[in-house]
C-alpha cells in the first residue's frame, strides 16, 4: 500500500519509544522506505540497532554523523521525506517546533521538511493539559502541522488519563491517510470479513478458520483510499479499522439482514466474508449433554448471500471470493457465471501462505469479461490495494459507458 512511499520516522525520548518499533514493522510491511532520526533521549529506551534492524537503513541519531555523508545529511532527510511522521513526540519537541528552534537533528529536519508532518504527542496528562503544551499544539496546528490526539488509560508514571500513545495500528492508518491518494473518493464500498458462527447449543458452535484479515485489509485500503466504507464482520480479534462504519454479526442470517440494510446505496461490494454454508436444523435451549457414543447433527442450508446480490445487482461492481482446495480455476469460473459477478479471487486456502489466517494471500483474479490476472504471494494489504485498482478501473469504465 505504501510502495514507492518515503516516510521518515522521528523517535523522540519517551516510555512509548517501545511502541515505534511496531510501527516501523507495520510501514515497512506495507512496503514503505523507512529512515529513522532518533533524539539522544529515545535512545535511552530502545537501541538504535533495533530500528536499524526493523528498518533496513542506518538509524541517524546525530548530526555531525551525516556530514560524513554526501549529502548535508538533515537536508536529505528532509528532502526524501513524502511523510514525516513523529512518534512519539514529546513536550519538549512541540515546544521546539511551535516557536522556530531547532538545536538536534531531529528538530532541525523537521524544521527543514516541507512534507506532510504528523506528530503524535505521548506524555504524562498534566504535562500534556498543561497550558503551554495546549498553546504549542494550537499554534503547531495553525502552522498545519498534523497533530494524533493521544488516548486515555494507564500512563507509565501510574497516573490514569490521556497522555497514551495510540495503537501503532491506528498511527499507521493516520500516515497512511496522509500517504495514499484519495482515488476512491465518494466510492460508497461495501465488505464483508470473518466467519460466521451457527450455534448448535448455548455452548458450541460450527464456523471456520476464517480470522477476517483478509476483508479489514480492504476496508482499510479503501478508507485510505477515500472511500466510505462499511465493513460487517463476523466474530473475529481484529481492531476495527478507523473510519470504518463497522455491523458486527454472528451468523449468516444476520449478515444477510446487514447486507440488506446496505446493498442498494452501495457502489462495490466484496465478499470477503466465510459464510458458513448449513446450519443446525435445530438449536438446543442447554448444552447438549455427553450421552452416547456419537452424535448427529442435522444441518439446513444458508441463504447464498452472494448469489441473492448477484440477482438484485443493478449498478454495484460485486467482487466475490472463492476458497477452494481444488480445481481452483473451475470452481472460481462457475461461481463467477452462477453469482453474476463481475470479479472473483480464487484462492487455494491450502497453499502456502495462502487463505484463512495467514498475513499474505496467493490469489488469481478472474474477470466477467474474461480476463485473468495471477498475483504473486503478497501482504492481504498490498492483495487490497491491487483489488481496489482493478475495480477502480471498473468503476472508472462504467462512468464512461454511461
Ligand atoms: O479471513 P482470512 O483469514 O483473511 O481468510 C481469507 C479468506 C480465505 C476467508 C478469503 O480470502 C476468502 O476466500 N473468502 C471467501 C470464503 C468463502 O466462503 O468462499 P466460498 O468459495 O465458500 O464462497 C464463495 C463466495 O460466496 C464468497 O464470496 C462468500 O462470501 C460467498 N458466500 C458463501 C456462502 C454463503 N452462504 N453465502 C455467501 O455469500
Amino acid at each position: 500500500m505504501l510502495q514507492g512511499k518515503t516516510v521518515v520516522l522521528g523517535v523522540s525520548g519517551g516510555i512509548a519509544v517501545y511502541k515505534a518499533v511496531e510501527l516501523l514493522r507495520l510501514l515497512v510491511k506495507a512496503q514503505a522506505e523507512v529512515h529513522v532520526v532518533m533524539t539522544r533521549n529515545a535512545c535511552e529506551f530502545v537501541t538504535p540497532l533495533t530500528f536499524q534492524t526493523l528498518s533496513h537503513n542506518p538509524v541517524h541519531t546525530e548530526m555531525f554523523n551525516l556530514y560524513q555523508e554526501q549529502e548535508i545529511g538533515h537536508i536529505s532527510l528532509a528532502e526524501r521525506a513524502d511523510l514525516f511522521l513523529v512518534a512519539p513526540t514529546t513536550a519538549n519537541l512541540i515546544g521546539k517546533l511551535a516557536n522556530g528552534l531547532a538545536d538536534d537533528l531531529l528538530s532541525t529536519s523537521l524544521m527543514a521538511t516541507r512534507a506532510p508532518v504528523l506528530l503524535c504527542p505521548a506524555m504524562n496528562t498534566n504535562m500534556y493539559e498543561s497550558p503551554g503544551c495546549l498553546r504549542n499544539q494550537r499554534r503547531l496546528i495553525e502552522d498545519g502541522y498534523h497533530l494524533l490526539d493521544p488516548v486515555s488509560g494507564d500512563l507509565a508514571c501510574g497516573w490514569q488519563g490521556k497522555g497514551k500513545l495510540p495503537d501503532p495500528q491506528q498511527i499507521f492508518e493516520a500516515a497512511c491517510s496522509l500517504l495514499v491518494t484519495e482515488d476512491l473518493r465518494g466510492v460508497r464500498l461495501l465488505v464483508t470479513a470473518g466467519p460466521t458462527r451457527e450455534e448448535i447449543d448455548p455452548v458450541r458452535y460450527l464456523s471456520n478458520h476464517s480470522s477476517g484479515k483478509m476483508g479489514y485489509a480492504i476496508a482499510r485500503v479503501a478508507a485510505a483510499r477515500g472511500a466510505e466504507v462499511t465493513l460487517i464482520s463476523g466474530p473475529v480479534a481484529l481492531c476495527e479499522p478507523a473510519g470504518v462504519e463497522t455491523l458486527q454479526i454472528v451468523t449468516a442470517v444476520q449478515m444477510q439482514q446487514a447486507l440488506d440494510s446496505r446493498f442498494e446505496t452501495s457502489d462495490v461490494v466484496f465478499k470477503a466474508a466465510a459464510v458458513a454454508d448449513y446450519r443446525p436444523v435445530q438449536k438446543a435451549t442447554q448444552k447438549i449433554k455427553k450421552m452416547t457414543e456419537s452424535l448427529s447433527l442435522q444441518l439446513e442450508k444458508n441463504p447464498d448471500l452472494l448469489a441473492e446480490l448477484g440477482r438484485r445487482k443493478k449498478r454495484q461492481i460485486l467482487v466475490g471470493f472463492a476458497a477452494e482446495t481444488e480445481n481452483l480455476l473451475a470452481n472460481a469460473q462457475t461461481k463467477l457465471e452462477q453469482k453474476n459477478l463481475d470479479l472473483i479471487v480464487a484462492n487455494d486456502v491450502t497453499a502456502e501462505g495462502a487463505g484463512f489466517g495467514s498475513e499474505t494471500n496467493l490469489v488469481r483474479l478472474l474477470f466477467a469479461d474474461g480476463r485473468q490476472e495471477e498475483l504473486p504471494l503478497l501482504a492481504k494489504d498490498e492483495v487490497a490495494s491491487r483489488l481496489l485498482d482493478r475495480v477502480a478501473e471498473l468503476l472508472k469504465k462504467r462512468a464512461n459507458q454511461a
